[in-house]
């Protein structure tokens, strides 16, 4: 069998980004792959297409096997241009008889490429077309990560093309979740679930009640990034059941920024106290920390503490990027708490807990200012601070 083969007839057929280090703000150090599906059938049909730089690749990819002019269907599940961005290449490439798409699909599409004529075929969730041997079911998935997003079953094979769910940013030469250690793939899904799709979480959660609810035999899932899964499936699947019920892990997580350090004191010494109520804990300086890597922390973390020193009446600009970025990811069900240090007007703790408000999270306390640098009293009080926050987070495990 073709490496490349995900059954008799189904051929990956996408491109690998080694390069690519940030997408729209998250940083991709792993790289990633833009994944597309050749089904070889009576009506062949290729499942979505790659970044625009990407086209030669997925064109000599299906040139290797059939060619180009042959494919009689398109189905694109999702708009966003690192499935679609090659799209009006290949739709002049292909001239396929249909091109597949949800209703929002086509909005999407005529928003983006402007191309009227083309054969658009709308379907519905629950809709199927016969490619011969096969059917494809289909299943809308709006908001994930798209309105237009939608996932395409093969129900005979058992393959369920899922689009950005279940996806990690990660280049490889290998496709399946068998051929890649298992740690590897779940760091990267995690990270892609947290930066992409954290704030869908109350979607996910009905999403996958429905994809029970068919009862589908789903036997391999394949995303449009990174491996696909035939043997893990359902350690992927209990992740996102829990991530999309907020489950988080009895552990805390100090998020700071420091001017000249005397923040920094103080975010260790909560830490400390945290430690020494038996809560693992990690600190996270936003000078030196990527926010997507923060954020995919804050993921599991049952405590999130953030510092930050007043500059300008405001917050430190890492801080402040920091907290736009998670305040749109909407984590949930979290306890928080708020230190910082100033010189003379001092509002970042105010600040900082108004941020906290805002996203919802459970303040478990008013939060320490200090003046200029802490001396020993000054951190026994943040210490004792983060005693506080481990016997919190020890206390609602048990909820
Ligand atoms: Fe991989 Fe929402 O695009």
């Amino acid at each position: 069998m073709n490496n490349n083969e995900l059954a008799k007839g189904i051929y990956w057929v996408g491109a690998v980004d080694w390069n690519i280090r940030d997408f729209h703000g998250y940083s991709t150090l792993a790289g990633t792959t833009y994944n597309a599906f050749l089904i070889i059938d009576e009506k062949i049909t290729l499942i979505d297409t790659v970044k625009k730089p990407f086209c030669q690749e997925l064109m000599h990819r299906i040139s290797d096997i059939i060619d180009p002019e042959k494919i009689d269907y398109l189905v694109t599940n999702h708009i966003e241009l690192d499935h679609s961005g090659s799209l009006k290449e290949v739709m002049a490439a292909v001239k396929p008889e249909k091109l597949i798409c949800s209703p929002m699909g086509k909005n999407a599409l005529l928003d983006h490429f402007h191309e009227k004529a083309w054969p658009y075929e709308v379907v519905k969730s629950g809709d199927e077309i016969s490619i011969g041997k096969r059917t494809l079911f289909f299943l809308e998935t709006r908001m994930l990560h798209w309105p237009d997003s939608m996932f395409t079953f093969v129900k005979e094979d058992g393959i369920l093309f899922s689009s950005d769910a279940f996806g990690q940013h990660l280049a490889t030469s290998q496709r399946f979740d068998d051929e890649v250690p298992l740690p590897t793939i779940m760091d990267q899904a995690t990270k892609y679930y947290a930066n992409i799709l954290y704030l869908f979480s109350p979607l996910i959660q009905k999403l996958l009640a429905s994809v029970a609810a068919l009862d589908l035999d789903i036997k391999m899932v394949a995303p449009d990034h990174g491996i696909i899964w035939r043997k893990h499936f359902d350690k992927i699947l209990k992740a996102y059941d829990q991530w999309s019920h907020f489950k988080s892990e009895e552990k805390a997580l100090v998020i700071y920024e420091t001017m000249w350090q005397s923040t920094e004191k103080m975010a260790q010494a909560v830490a400390k106290g945290i430690e020494k109520e038996g809560v693992p804990v990690d600190l996270a300086n936003l000078k030196v920390c990527h926010r997507s890597d923060v954020i995919t922390k804050v993921l599991d973390s049952r405590a999130v503490i953030l510092g930050s020193p007043t500059l300008n009446n405001g917050l430190l600009p890492h801080m402040a990027g920091f907290l736009a970025y998670m305040k749109g990811l909407k984590p949930q069900k979290k306890l928080a708490a708020a230190f910082g240090s100033f010189g003379w007007s001092g509002e970042s703790v105010k600040l900082l807990n108004a941020e906290l408000e805002q996203m919802k999270l459970e303040i478990i306390e008013e939060g320490i200012r200090i003046k200029y640098v802490p001396d020993h009293d000054k951190l026994e009080e943040c210490y004792e601070m983060g005693r506080r926050i481990g016997r919190a987070v020890k206390e609602k495990s048990k909820t």
